[in-house]
């Protein structure tokens, strides 16, 4: 694109003879008689380029050259100055002119002068560029940073976890000799029982993590939608009734077969029930914590359904839930549940949709269409 330029003289033969030969040199010339019509142009075109008479009836070259520096100071003006003009000429120096020329105009001085100001032009706009450049850069290696100290605090916080859980488990094991020793079988079993559940803790913390970390493949099978339903909701609803929490079922929409590997989608929706069931928990007074498990057809996929009456989520957490390692859970969470269950049902071709408010239980849904995955596609973060 040709670069603009206003040409500013109270003498129309300067102004013609100067537009020929600036539009010779490349440009798209604008004129003006005076400082007012200049202004108004300057406005409207906002040219790279100012040449102005320094002595000119009414807005003079100066107040021009402070008004037009003053709407856009990158704008380079030059001044054309006559014999006499020293006063003027110091005054435009104070106020920032790009250089003078002086009347008669020789052609090969002005083409220099208006180059000059051309390379300041050009040489600013890179400057430009490559600041930008280097914000952006700037910004991706902060990101990068606060990317790489989460990680770091996750896996201290993970290693916290397990700390506290293995302590538990010392804890129970203690219960237990102490039991044996003494023959007390109560005290036996209140030992045992504490054993088992940090032994699943630690079991699911370590599969999380393995799955996290290790890149393995999808191996799909065709099996019933029905019977694969039912065990996942057999398996999980055992345990949360032991934590007193309710759990409805609703398959009867689950009919035919789909192609899926059953062992990572299970771990996809287990994921999902058991954190409806920790939300359940978390809500203070809640009378009965009820979490329901519904399948069916819908549009030729299979539609999970997966609604908690817990403590809700605001936005804000809705937005980050699927992140790696987000969790509000502290030690008790390591924050890969949900971003494992996305991954695997994406995975699947499917997606993951959630409804959910503070105070008034969260609703998951998750679409898996029954071709299923392609043969081989890797499980494993991308
Ligand atoms: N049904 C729900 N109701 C309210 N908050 C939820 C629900 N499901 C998930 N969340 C929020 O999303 C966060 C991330 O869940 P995610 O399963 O990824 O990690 P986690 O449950 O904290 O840890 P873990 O790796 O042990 O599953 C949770 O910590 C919780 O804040
Ligand atoms: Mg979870």
């Amino acid at each position: 694109m040709e670069d603009k330029l206003l040409l500013v003289d109270d003498e129309e033969g300067i102004r013609n003879v100067l537009r020929i030969s600036l539009a010779d040199l490349g440009y798209t010339v604008f004129t003006a008689a005076d400082g007012k019509e200049a202004l108004t142009i300057f406005k409207e075109e906002q040219p790279d380029i100012v040449l102005t008479d320094i002595k000119m009836p009414g807005i003079d070259g100066v107040e021009l050259l402070r008004r037009i520096k003053h709407e856009n100071p990158e704008t380079e003006v030059i001044m054309i100055t006559g014999h006499g003009d020293m006063d003027l000429a110091v005054q435009s120096l104070k106020n920032d002119a790009t250089d003078f020329i002086t009347k008669p105009i020789n052609d090969d001085i002005l083409e220099i002068s208006v180059q000059k100001a051309r390379e300041k032009i050009l040489v600013r706009e890179k400057l430009r560029a490559y600041t930008a450049n280097l914000e952006a850069l700037l910004r991706e290696k902060s990101a990068l940073q606060d990317r790489l100290s989460s990680l770091g605090l996750r896996i201290s916080s993970i290693s916290h976890g397990i700390k506290g859980l293995l302590t538990g488990l010392d804890g129970g094991m203690y219960l237990v000799d102490g039991g044996l020793k003494k023959n007390d079988s109560d005290q036996i079993r209140e030992g045992w029982t504490i054993v088992k559940e940090m032994v699943d803790r630690i079991r699911k913390m370590v599969l999380d993590i393995l799955f996290y970390a290790r890149e393995r493949e999808l191996k799909p099978e065709t099996i019933d939608v029905h019977s694969f339903c039912q065990e996942v909701a057999q398996g999980v609803g055992q345990k949360l009734k032991e934590r007193g929490i309710e759990f409805h079922q609703d398959l009867s929409g689950a009919t035919g077969s789909f192609r899926v590997d059953p062992g990572y989608l299970r771990t996809a929706l287990i994921n999902i029930i058991e954190n409806a069931a920790d939300a359940c928990q978390k809500k203070e007074d809640l009378a009965a914590p009820k979490v329901v498990f519904r399948a069916a057809e819908e549009n030729g996929e299979i539609l999970f359904e997966i609604a908690d009456n817990g403590i809700g989520m605001d936005e804000e957490a809705r937005e980050k839930i699927f992140e790696l390692f987000f969790s509000s859970k502290g030690s008790q969470g390591t924050g890969l549940g949900l971003y494992i269950s996305q991954k695997v049902v994406g995975q699947h071709g499917g997606s993951i949709r959630v409804r959910s408010q503070p105070g008034r239980g969260s609703r998951f849904f998750l679409k898996v269409p029954r071709s299923g995955p392609e043969e081989g596609e890797s499980a494993a973060p991308a």
